[in-house]
């Protein structure tokens, strides 16, 4: 196996065992250890399908690797992953390091693992690679996360709203509510008109992953599990998007995507929910962004009620503060399609 790099200064937390070596290997070489790994320490199994679409499935700058802890014994105790993810920064594009299939054997649990691993990824030649690192994950590795230096900027929550709450808010906002209908079409093909939008669309105080018409194909055109739809809203051009998943009566959206901030969600919101409705018989609508999006004020202004159910985004900033701004809660336009599990 090519061994990219092993650790050199093996710096060992009180509980951890010296006789285990950590390596960081390319995707292709780790992929087999990671999958195994992974599923032995997961409720919901994974398959190669699964894994090819997540770590291969997108291009990207620079390839994805894999960090494995090996017991002196042979046996592989520990894995991760970083996926270079393309991000634009304030206009300017940059890479990322998304954290990804963070699992320890149960045995080995509780001794400081799952933190030498995450130091190790990032202090490696490999994440000097990228702006900074970063992971949406729920509390199980949180305090591993910090205990390594990892930053907590803010929370990917869940808003739901229900056919109710989205009409007693369209009542109590009778005068904002009142906007020129949009031209709409439903589609599962991304072509060219989301490239000329998301070109046009001003991302200059914003960190959002790029979602050109080839990231949304890859991302939602051929996930292999969900099957999504993409309510598109023209004027002329694009002005906005909404990718859904239904789930019986239910509507999750996935991604949000819209000109004039605020304004504009709460106009796509306001053609898009009763569509879904009247054409699928939809009760209720659910949505993950992050705190402080800019489009939380426009969920509220359509029934949307925060959920307790939210994953962190931790951000593990390199000590040269290029990635300083990272570190804003409020720049961040994250949506669940930013998960990409
Ligand atoms: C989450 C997971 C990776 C943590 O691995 P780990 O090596 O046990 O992590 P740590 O040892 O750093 O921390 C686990 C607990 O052990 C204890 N601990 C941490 N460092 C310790 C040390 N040096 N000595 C003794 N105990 C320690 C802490 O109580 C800690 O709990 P806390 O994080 O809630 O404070 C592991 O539990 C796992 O694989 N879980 C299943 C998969 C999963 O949930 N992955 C994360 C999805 S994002």
């Amino acid at each position: 196996m090519p061994i990219l790099s092993i650790e050199r200064s093996a710096p060992v937390d009180p509980g951890v065992e010296p006789g285990i070596r950590l390596s960081i290997v390319g995707y292709d070489a780790g992929a087999a250890d990671l999958l195994a790994i992974r599923n032995a320490n997961r409720e919901t199994p994974r398959d190669t399908g699964y894994f090819d679409w997540r770590y291969r499935g997108q291009p990207a700058a620079h390839p994805p690797v894999v960090v494995l802890a090996e017991h002196w014994s042979g046996e592989k105790i520990g894995a991760l992953s970083m996926i270079p993810r393309d991000y634009l920064v304030d206009g300017a594009r940059c890479s990322l390091g998304v954290l990804g299939d963070l699992s320890v054997s149960a045995p080995w649990r509780g001794r400081g693992l799952a933190g030498r691993m995450l130091r190790y990824a990032a202090e490696s030649d490999v994440a000097r690679g990228w702006a900074a690192s970063v992971v949406l994950t729920d509390e199980a590795a949180a305090g591993s996360l910090e205990r390594s230096g990892w930053r907590t900027v803010t929370r990917l929550r869940r808003y739901a709203a229900t056919a109710l709450s989205h009409r007693l808010a369209g009542l109590a906002a009778v005068f904002g509510a009142q906007t020129t209908p949009l031209t709409w079409e439903v589609t599962d093909t991304f072509d060219r008109r989301f490239d000329e939008f998301w070109h046009a669309l001003d991302k200059t105080d914003a960190i959002i992953a790029s979602r050109t018409a080839n990231d949304l194909a890859w991302r939602y055109g051929r996930h292999p599990i969900d099957r999504y739809q993409c309510w598109i809203a023209r004027q002329d051009a694009l002005v906005g998007y909404v990718i859904f998943r239904l789930d019986g009566r239910r509507v999750a959206i996935d991604d949000l995507l819209c000109r004039d901030g605020e304004r504009g969600a709460a106009r796509l919101l306001r053609q898009f929910m009763p569509w879904a409705q009247s054409e699928a018989g939809v009760a209720s609508w659910s949505i993950r962004v992050n705190e402080r999006h800019r489009v939380t004020r426009a969920l509220s202004r359509c029934g949307f009620f925060p959920r307790r159910d939210a994953l962190r985004l931790m951000v593990h900033p390199l000590e040269d503060g290029r990635a300083a701004r990272l570190l804003t809660p409020a720049a961040w336009w994250l949506t669940a399609g930013d998960k990409d599990v």
